[in-house]
């Protein structure tokens, strides 16, 4: 049998803060009422010259370094992300480009926040089938950009960041170990970003009514989440027999603290088996999960064989969780610098364009 294991991770935040009191001046709101009711006390926004995909980019490095891979031992990138940098390409495809992962299938995967746990689902079944052998699993977001900073019921939730793994195959035991995926579109209305797809192409009056921010139902939104996180971190567990004390970390989507203690009341367990960071870096979507798990990797909460659950919902409506035992990296021989591979990604990427230019030259640009 062949296994999936998480054998790389790592983050990128972008280094401008913002805190409740600079919210304060752009809308009235205040520190208080933020912290008491969701938790947050600072989110990170991108700068001008970083996007869903540079951010990615130097998750994704990190990834591999950690997992001593380089990126062309790469067979699969899933980005999953609710900000993409176009409609298409999809952002995996650039980050496929930036890192130089010449052999790799890539694709963008949208279940919002939910997004990180079907794409680590979807890779890790593709390695235990044995089509693949390693993958990278990444979360991305520039929410920053689809804020309406004049709403107050939204714009002090979300912030910018990046978080990926690296999946390898082993027949070791371990690694990704159950996954449950669910939907229910009847309440796609709750948490919508409603222009700029097919259905409201972008229009002058579109951008005039604003239709281009994200628009929430918060209340709605928040009953359905404390609904959804003990119950599919249960489904998740039931499917390999494992019992909640056999869990050592639970994981969850870094939407709202009073959310995740619902789910503790839900699941009988203390908070400190929780791993939380939204105080730092708000909601960040697809990338809040992975950010998180670094966090707890790096600061030695989070061990190999260790038992963890990440849990997650969002915008579809979509909620999921997955069951893993963290592997820590494999062994792998020599030691590989997976930066470095950044600038001959650079000039591959160079020398393929100006390559099509000519063959456009000789063949005629419309024939
Ligand atoms: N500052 C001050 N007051 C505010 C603010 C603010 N930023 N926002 C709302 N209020 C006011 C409201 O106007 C309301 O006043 P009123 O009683 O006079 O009408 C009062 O505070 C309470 O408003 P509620 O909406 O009931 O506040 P609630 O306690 O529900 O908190 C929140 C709102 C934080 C949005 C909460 O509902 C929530 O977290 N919902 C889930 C959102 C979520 O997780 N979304 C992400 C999903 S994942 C994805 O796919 C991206």
């Amino acid at each position: 049998m062949v296994y999936a294991h998480i054998a790389g991770w790592g983050m990128s935040v972008p280094e401008t803060v913002m805190t409740n009191a600079d919210l304060e001046k752009i809308v009235d709101t205040n520190d208080a009422w933020i912290k008491d009711r969701t938790g947050i006390r600072e989110r990170r926004i991108a700068s001008d010259s970083q996007s869903s995909s540079s951010l990615a980019v130097e998750a994704s490095l990190k990834a591999l370094q950690v997992a001593n891979l380089k990126p062309t031992d790469l067979d699969l990138i899933i980005c999953a992300t609710s900000t993409p940098e176009h409609i298409f390409p999809a952002t995996a495809c650039l980050v496929q480009d930036r890192i130089g992962a010449v052999k790799a299938g890539a694709f963008d995967l949208l279940a919002a926040c939910s997004g990180f746990i079907y794409g680590l689902n979807m890779a890790a079944q593709s390695i235990q089938s044995s089509a693949i052998q390693n993958a990278l699993v990444i979360g991305t977001e520039t929410l920053s950009r689809f804020v309406n900073w004049q709403d107050r019921n939204t714009c002090i939730l979300f912030g910018d960041g990046a978080g990926a793994f690296v999946l390898r195959a082993s027949d070791r035991p371990g690694g990704v170990l159950s996954a449950v995926m669910h939907s229910d579109g009847s309440g796609s209305n709750l948490l919508i970003l409603p222009a700029g797809g097919s259905k409201y192409p972008a229009t002058e009056a579109t951008v005039q009514a604003g239709r281009h921010y994200i628009e929430m139902d918060g209340r709605e939104v928040f009953r359905f989440a404390t609904r959804v996180m003990a119950q599919s971190t249960r489904e998740a567990l039931e499917l390999i027999d494992l019992d909640l004390d056999q869990v050592e970390w639970i994981i969850p989507h870094q939407a709202n603290i009073r959310i995740i203690e619902a789910a503790a009341r839900g699941l009988k367990l203390p908070m400190e088996r929780f791993v939380v960071n939204l105080d730092k870096y708000g909601n960040t979507s697809t990338a809040s999960i992975p950010i998180a798990a670094v966090e707890a990797v790096e600061d030695g909460r989070l061990k190999p064989g260790n038992k963890v659950v990440l849990v997650g919902f969002g915008a579809g409506l979509t909620w999921g969780a997955l069951v893993a035992e963290w592997t820590g990296p494999m062994e792998t021989k020599p030691k590989v610098y997976p930066s470095r591979y950044r600038f001959w990604a650079r000039l591959r990427s160079r020398l393929r364009r100006f390559a099509r230019f000519v063959e456009g030259l000789i063949w005629g640009r419309h024939s």
